[in-house]
């Protein structure tokens, strides 16, 4: 699994980072250096994937507890794994994921207490040893990243109105992901400029994989 002819890069990050925006940047960078990518998203980008989404994102907080949320996840995940990003990595694209596995050890397993030792357990089942390339992870003082979020017209806002602790562990989980995986991820600066921030990323880009 891990010697596919595409890369599979990840943007992880708390509410309100600009993942979305980034991602879109980063896939346009790609066909500028005529590399085909491939721009999905977690939960979701895949049929059955949309559904779940759905069930997690939108209701009172409380809808679900860590564990039921783990396991949709990673439903939601499979599917995306096996339909979208697994096919895509085959025929040589390059696939950037608004959001992936990280985002699990980070809100359910940091922020929901879960604890990582459960996820993983979900995680080994589900996805096995594939992992991503490269995982940016944005990051932002908590409280400047939601009041991002204010103002949103939608209403996949679960994990927005979950209590500010709550998006503080969550944040230190992100952090404590990339001290361990500094081969896999780097940390941006995502209080800067949207034009800042691309460029960051497009800098690591540049270095690992020789664009121009
Ligand atoms: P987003 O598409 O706006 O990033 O929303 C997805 C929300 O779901 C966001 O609040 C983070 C949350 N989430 C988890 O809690 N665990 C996960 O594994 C994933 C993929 C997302």
């Amino acid at each position: 699994m891990s010697k596919m002819a595409g890369k599979f890069i990840t943007l992880e990050g708390g509410d309100g980072t600009g993942k979305s925006t980034q991602a879109r940047l980063l896939a346009d960078f790609l066909k500028q250096n005529n590399i085909k990518p491939l721009l999905t998203r977690e939960p979701g980008g895949a049929p059955g994937s949309d559904e779940v989404r759905e069930l997690i994102l939108t209701g009172d907080p409380d809808r679900w507890d860590a564990v039921g949320e783990t396991l949709l996840f990673y439903a939601s995940r499979r599917n995306h794994l096996r339909l979208t990003v697994w096919p895509a990595l085959e025929r040589g694209e390059w696939v950037i994921s608004d959001r992936f596995a990280d985002s699990t050890i980070a809100y359910q397993g940091y922020g929901n207490q879960l604890g990582v030792d459960q996820v993983m357990k979900v995680h080994e089942v589900t996805v096995g040893d594939f992992e991503p390339d490269l995982t940016f992870i944005l990051d932002i003082d908590v409280k400047a990243g939601l009041s991002r979020t204010q103002g949103r017209d939608h209403n996949e806002d679960r994990f927005e109105r979950m209590e500010i602790e709550f998006h503080e562990r969550m944040r230190e989980g992100f952090l404590d992901i990339a001290k361990q995986n500094p081969e896999r991820c780097v940390v941006i600066n995502a209080d800067q400029n949207i034009d800042k921030v691309q460029e960051d990323m497009r800098a690591i880009l540049k270095d690992r994989y020789g664009f121009s």
